[in-house]
C-alpha cells in the first residue's frame, strides 16, 4: 500500500508542477521562499554563477577551481561536461558538501543531437518537417538527459541573411515564419511538455537578440536595425520559443542599436519580461558580461551592475557576478531585491526540473548505454539526413545506376569528422558512416581522393588548433589531381564530394569569400576537362557562391553536414533509393556582392527593370539569387495548378480558402513542399514583395493529384506598423502558392473589415 501511495504522490507532484497549476506554483513558491530565507547574499549570488568545466572548450577562457566553488555554494550550474560519472560526482558535492544542498544545473551545447548527430540545424530546417525536427530534439533530450545533462543551449533561432556569418549553420535560415515553426518544434522536443520528467531537458532559446544580423557577416559584430524590421523579421522566432514554454534564454554578444544585448534593458526587461511575460532564466553568453568592458560600457563593477539590472540572471564564465555583486549590493549600487529575483528564477528552473526531489534524475550508466546511439535514433538520423538534402541541379544524371563505372572523388568522400559538422562536441565521428564506407557495403566503385580539404596553410593553422583535423595527404596535390583525372577518364560518371572543413562554419568562422576552396575548384575544373558527367555533392555550413559549378556540373546535391548516418543517406539519395525532398531555408547568392539577399525584400521606388537605367539593380549581376528561398528539385516533376479562392473578399472575422491541385507528372514517387506566400500591396509602411505564411509537404505517386488548401485569415496578414502595433490593414493582397519563393502562381483578394 505504501508503495502505491508514494507513486501516487509523485504523479500528483509531476502533474502539479508540469501543468503550472495554481497549487503547483504555490507549492513551488512556498518551497523557494523558505529556501531563500536561509540563503546568505553570497549563496544567492553563487546561484548566478555558471562556470565551464570538462572536456569541451567553447570560448576564449576557462573557469578555475570549479569543484571548490561548488563546495562553497558559489555555483548555480556547470556546462561543457557530461557523462553519468561526471554529473553524479559533481552533483554529489553540491548536495552533500554545501550548506544548503542546492543541486546544480548541467548544461551543454546540444545543437543538432547529443551523441547521435543529426544534420546541422540549417540542414534540418530544409526538411520543412516540424514533426521530424521535434523528433530529433526529443531524441537529443533522451540521450543528453541519460548522459547527466538537464539543460541544453538550444534552439538557436537567430534569423540570418548573410552567409558570410558562420553561424547561419546553427539556425533555420532567413525567414521569421519558418524559423518560428522550427523554434516551437525544438522547444517541444527538448522539454516534452514537462521539465520534471527525467527524460526532459530545459531548452535555452538563443541568441537574444538579432545576432544573425551582425554587420558584414562578421561574428560578434554590431547590429543596428529599426524596431519595425526587428519586430516583423527577426524577433518572431524568439517569441515562438517563449510561447512554447522555453525555460531559459541566452543573451547575445552583439550590440542592438548601440547597447550590448547583455545589458540591454529594452530587450531583457521591457520586451522580454513586460511585453512577452517571459518567466524563465536569462543566461549571458560566454564571458559576455566581462566583454561589456570591450564594448566600452564601463569597468567590471559598472558592467556587472548594468548587466544584472538589465535582466541577465546568470553569468556564464566571466565570474563578474561572483566577484563584483557582493560589494555592489553592500554599497547600495545594486538592490538585493534584484539579486533575489535572479536567484529565484534559477531556483524555479531547478524546482521545475525536479532537481530538489531527485538531483540525479535517475541517471545511470545502464540508462545511458540503452539510450545512446540506439538503433531507432540512428534510423532517425538517417531519415533526417535524407529529408534535409536539397537537390540544386540535375540534368538527368541523377539518380545514378549501379551498373555504371562511377568514380567517387573529393576529400569528403571518405571523411568522418566533417560529416557531423560544428557543435557536435559529444558526437563520436569515428562512429559516423562516410559515403565511401556506405558504398563499399554494396560493391566497389572507383575512388581517388582528388585533393586535400584545403592546401591553404594559413587556414589549416587557424582551424587545426580547434579540432580542425585537416591532415594533408602524403601524396602531393599534383599526384592527387593526376590520379583522379586519370581515373575519371575511364569512368562513366564522376561524383565529387567537396565542401568546407567543418571549422569554417559555426562560431568565429566568418568568411569574406564563400566559394569552394581554390584547390577544390581546381579539381572540378580538371575533371570537367575530361568531358565526363559530374555530380557535385556538397558538405558545408552555409550557402556557397556556385555560379561556375551551376554552369558546369551536371548535378549538385546540397547535403550540409548531415550527421552520423550521412554516408548511408547520401548513398540512398544518389542511387534513388530515397528521393531528395529538401527545400532551401536560406537564399544562395550568385556572389558575395549581392549580400544581404533574401526573398522578402521591399520593392523600392525603382524596382529592377532591365529596360530602365534608373532602377534598383547592379551593372554586373542580376538581382535574382542563384537559388531562391524555398527552392529544391525532386527526381520527379510536379505541377501546381493556378490558385483558386473561395472568395475574393476577406472580412474582419472571416476566412477564405486558397486551393491548388498538385500533380506528380513524373515517373517516380516524390515529395513537394507547397508554399503559401502573401503580398500586402498597400500599407502604412512599405511591405515585402512576399512573405511566407504557410507550407505543406505532400508525397504523391506518379500521376497522382491532390488538392492542397490553405485557410487565409486576417491573423496571418498582421504585421507591426510604424507604431509597433500588431495590426492588419484594409486593402488588396496577392496570394501565391508555389514550390519556392520565386513562384508567380498568384491570385488576389481584398481584406475589408
Ligand atoms: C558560445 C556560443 C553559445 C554557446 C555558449 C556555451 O560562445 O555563443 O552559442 O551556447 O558559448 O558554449
Amino acid at each position: 500500500m505504501k508503495k502505491i501511495l508514494s507513486a501516487t504522490v509523485v504523479i500528483c507532484l509531476i502533474f502539479a508542477s508540469c501543468k503550472n497549476s495554481k497549487d503547483g506554483n504555490a507549492e513551488m513558491d512556498r518551497f523557494i521562499d523558505d529556501l531563500m530565507s536561509k540563503m546568505t547574499l553570497e549563496e544567492k549570488i553563487g546561484q548566478l554563477n555558471l562556470p565551464t568545466i570538462g572536456f569541451d572548450i567553447t570560448g576564449p577562457v576557462l573557469s578555475k577551481d570549479v569543484e571548490q566553488k561548488i563546495e562553497e555554494g558559489l555555483t548555480g550550474g556547470v556546462f561543457n561536461t557530461f557523462t553519468p560519472q561526471a554529473m553524479l560526482k559533481l552533483q554529489e558535492i553540491a548536495i552533500t558538501k554545501t550548506r544548503l544542498k542546492i543541486p546544480l544545473l548541467f548544461g551543454y551545447d546540444v545543437i543538432h543531437g547529443h551523441k547521435t548527430i543529426f544534420p546541422i540545424p540549417l540542414g534540418l530546417s530544409a526538411s520543412w518537417d516540424t514533426a521530424l525536427i521535434r523528433s530529433t530534439a526529443r531524441a537529443a533530450a533522451l540521450e543528453a538527459s541519460a548522459d547527466g545533462l538537464n539543460w541544453v543551449f538550444s534552439p538557436m533561432v537567430d534569423i540570418a541573411r548573410d552567409p558570410r556569418w558562420g553561424r547561419v549553420s546553427e539556425g533555420a535560415g532567413e525567414d521569421a515564419f519558418l524559423g518560428s515553426a522550427v523554434a516551437r518544434a525544438m522547444v517541444e522536443g527538448y522539454q516534452d511538455g514537462c521539465l520534471r520528467k527525467n527524460t526532459s531537458v530545459m531548452a535555452c532559446v538563443k541568441h537574444f537578440a538579432l545576432y544573425g544580423a551582425a554587420e558584414a557577416g562578421r561574428d560578434y559584430n554590431t547590429v543596428d536595425m529599426s524596431e519595425v524590421k526587428m519586430y516583423n523579421e527577426y524577433l518572431p522566432p524568439y517569441k515562438a520559443a517563449i510561447d512554447a514554454g522555453v525555460g531559459s534564454l541566452m543573451a547575445s554578444f552583439n550590440t542592438v542599436n548601440g547597447i550590448p544585448a547583455t545589458c540591454n534593458t529594452r530587450l531583457l526587461t521591457d520586451l522580454l519580461r513586460r511585453q512577452w511575460n517571459f518567466k524563465g532564466v536569462v543566461v549571458s553568453d560566454y564571458t559576455a558580461i566581462a566583454e561589456l568592458e570591450n564594448h566600452g560600457l564601463g569597468n567590471r563593477q559598472e558592467v556587472s551592475a548594468l548587466s544584472i539590472n538589465a535582466g541577465t540572471d546568470m553569468d556564464m564564465v566571466s565570474e563578474y557576478y561572483l566577484t563584483q555583486l557582493p560589494a555592489l549590493v553592500r554599497e547600495g549600487k545594486v538592490k538585493e531585491s534584484v539579486i533575489d529575483i535572479a536567484c529565484r528564477r534559477i531556483l524555479e528552473a531547478k524546482y521545475k526540473l525536479g532537481l530538489f526531489d531527485d538531483p540525479y534524475r535517475g541517471v545511470s550508466q545502464e540508462r545511458a548505454d540503452k539510450e545512446i546511439m540506439s538503433a531507432d535514433k540512428l534510423a532517425l538520423s538517417k531519415e533526417a539526413a535524407i529529408k534535409s538534402m536539397v537537390l540544386l541541379k540535375n540534368n538527368g544524371v541523377l539518380p545514378l545506376s549501379k551498373d555504371k563505372k562511377i568514380l567517387f572523388t573529393g576529400p569528403l568522400a571518405d571523411d568522418h569528422r566533417n560529416l557531423i559538422g560544428n557543435w557536435s562536441g559529444a558526437g563520436d565521428s569515428k562512429k559516423s558512416v562516410s559515403l565511401w564506407e556506405a558504398l563499399l557495403k554494396e560493391r566497389t566503385y572507383m575512388y581517388a581522393k582528388g585533393c586535400n580539404l584545403t592546401d591553404d596553410k594559413t587556414l589549416i593553422d587557424k582551424l587545426n588548433p580547434h579540432d580542425g583535423q585537416i591532415v594533408p595527404d602524403d601524396k602531393t596535390p599534383q599526384e592527387l589531381l593526376q590520379e583522379a583525372v586519370k581515373m575519371a577518364r575511364s569512368a562513366d560518371v564522376v561524383v565529387a564530394v567537396l565542401g568546407e572543413p567543418f571549422g569554417m562554419g559555426g562560431e568565429a568562422a566568418s568568411r569574406s569569400n564563400i566559394g569552394l576552396l581554390e584547390n577544390q575548384k581546381t579539381l572540378l575544373a580538371e575533371l570537367k576537362k575530361t568531358g565526363k558527367p559530374i555530380v557535385l555533392v556538397l558538405m558545408n555550413s552555409r550557402p556557397l557562391t556556385l555560379e561556375w559549378e551551376d554552369k558546369n556540373m551536371d548535378a549538385i546535391l546540397e547535403t550540409w553536414y548531415s550527421g552520423t548516418m550521412a554516408g548511408e543517406a547520401i548513398k540512398d539519395v544518389l542511387f534513388g533509393n530515397a528521393e531528395p525532398e529538401g527545400r532551401l531555408t536560406i537564399t544562395f547568392p550568385r556572389n558575395t556582392g549581392q549580400i544581404p539577399i533574401y526573398y522578402s525584400y521591399l520593392n523600392t521606388g525603382r524596382p529592377d527593370d532591365e529596360n530602365q537605367k534608373y532602377t534598383s539593380k547592379y551593372l554586373d549581376c542580376p538581382n535574382t539569387p542563384l537559388y531562391p528561398f524555398g527552392y529544391g528539385l525532386s527526381y520527379t516533376q510536379f505541377e501546381i495548378s493556378p490558385v483558386t479562392l473561395s472568395d475574393t473578399t476577406l472580412a474582419e472575422n472571416g476566412s477564405l480558402e486558397a486551393t491548388v491541385t498538385l500533380t506528380n507528372k513524373g515517373t517516380r514517387r516524390g515529395t513537394e513542399t507547397v508554399q503559401l506566400y502573401i503580398r500586402d500591396l498597400t500599407g502604412s509602411i512599405s511591405r515585402p514583395v512576399k512573405e511566407l505564411k504557410g507550407f505543406e509537404k505532400v508525397t504523391l505517386e506518379p500521376n497522382e493529384s491532390r488538392q492542397i488548401t490553405f485557410t487565409v485569415t486576417p491573423e496571418i496578414l498582421k504585421f507591426y506598423n510604424a507604431s509597433l502595433q500588431y495590426t492588419v490593414e484594409q486593402g488588396d493582397f496577392n496570394i501565391y502558392i508555389g514550390n519556392s519563393s520565386a513562384t508567380e502562381n498568384k491570385t488576389a483578394f481584398t481584406y475589408k473589415p
